[in-house]
């Protein structure tokens, strides 16, 4: 399959870490650092520094993502952010149904469809992350949760909310644990993502859909993992907050 009809998407998932001070002087190194990419390049901040990321990368090749949107316009939801306010805030990316909000904060299979088709519907990005537990690949139904999953997210989606949506398959064995996904098993749960989409969809809108791989991507590794047909990116965690680091996974990407 020819990669050419995707966008490959390289997208740093700043969990909660960095200050928006420390924010601003991490966003002061990369923007010289990877003004040559080619590739996407996307940023997710806490909520505290999406403001100063937004300017700073104002007219730049970096684009700023959330980490999470509510699914309502406004209203009575205590700790909740909602994606106008995103957009307001210069957002074009929101992360959504991480598996660390899967895990620690109740996120669903429903509300990860809630969220992402409320962040579609207003123009966002919606990076929907996917991945099974080490109990369910050892069990080796992998591809069952995958599908479920899958499923779930673009539950009700149309073909053109599709355009809006990047699907992240971050094994959580892998997250920061240091133990990366072979690229074989990447490659593999990619293109089974792949198929589910066609199935759900048509060839065409699986073709030219992103879809990243995310759990340990390090400069080490990026290479071999990105070289993947059905790999079209990364989305990843602590390799994004050391500048040198993001600009190798760009630079691999970029090729
Ligand atoms: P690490 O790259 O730290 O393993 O995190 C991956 C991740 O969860 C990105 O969303």
């Amino acid at each position: 399959m020819d990669k050419s009809n995707r966008a490959t998407v390289l997208a740093g998932n700043w969990k909660m870490n960095k200050t928006a001070s420390e924010a601003s002087e991490l966003i002061k190194e990369l923007i010289p650092a990877i003004e040559g990419a080619n590739c996407d390049v996307v940023i997710c901040v806490p909520y505290t520094s999406l403001d100063v990321a937004a300017r700073l990368c104002k007219g730049t090749n970096i684009s700023v993502g959330a980490q999470n949107c509510h699914y309502e316009e406004s209203g009575a939801f205590t700790g909740e952010v909602s994606v106008t306010m995103l957009i307001e805030s210069g957002v074009t990316h929101v992360i959504v149904g991480h598996s660390e909000r899967r895990q620690y904060f109740g996120e669903t299979d429903i509300t990860v469809n809630l969220r992402a088709r409320k962040a579609v519907s207003k123009g966002l990005i919606a990076i929907i992350c996917v991945g099974e537990l080490l109990e369910e690949r050892e069990a080796g139904i992998t591809e069952d949760v995958l599908s479920r999953q899958v499923k779930a997210a673009l539950s009700d989606m149309t073909q053109e909310d599709m355009e809006h949506v990047i699907i992240a398959y971050e094994p959580v064995w892998a997250i920061g644990t240091g133990k990366t996904a072979t690229s074989q098993q990447a490659g593999e749960a990619c293109r089974f993502i792949r198929g589910i989409v066609e199935e759900l969809f048509n060839a065409d809108v699986a073709k030219s859909l992103t879809i990243q791989y995310g759990g340990s991507m390090n400069p080490s590794n990026a290479e071999e993992l990105l070289a993947q047909e059905h790999v079209d990116g990364g989305l990843i965690g602590g390799a994004s907050l050391k500048a040198s680091d993001f600009k190798s996974l760009v630079d691999a990407a970029s090729k």
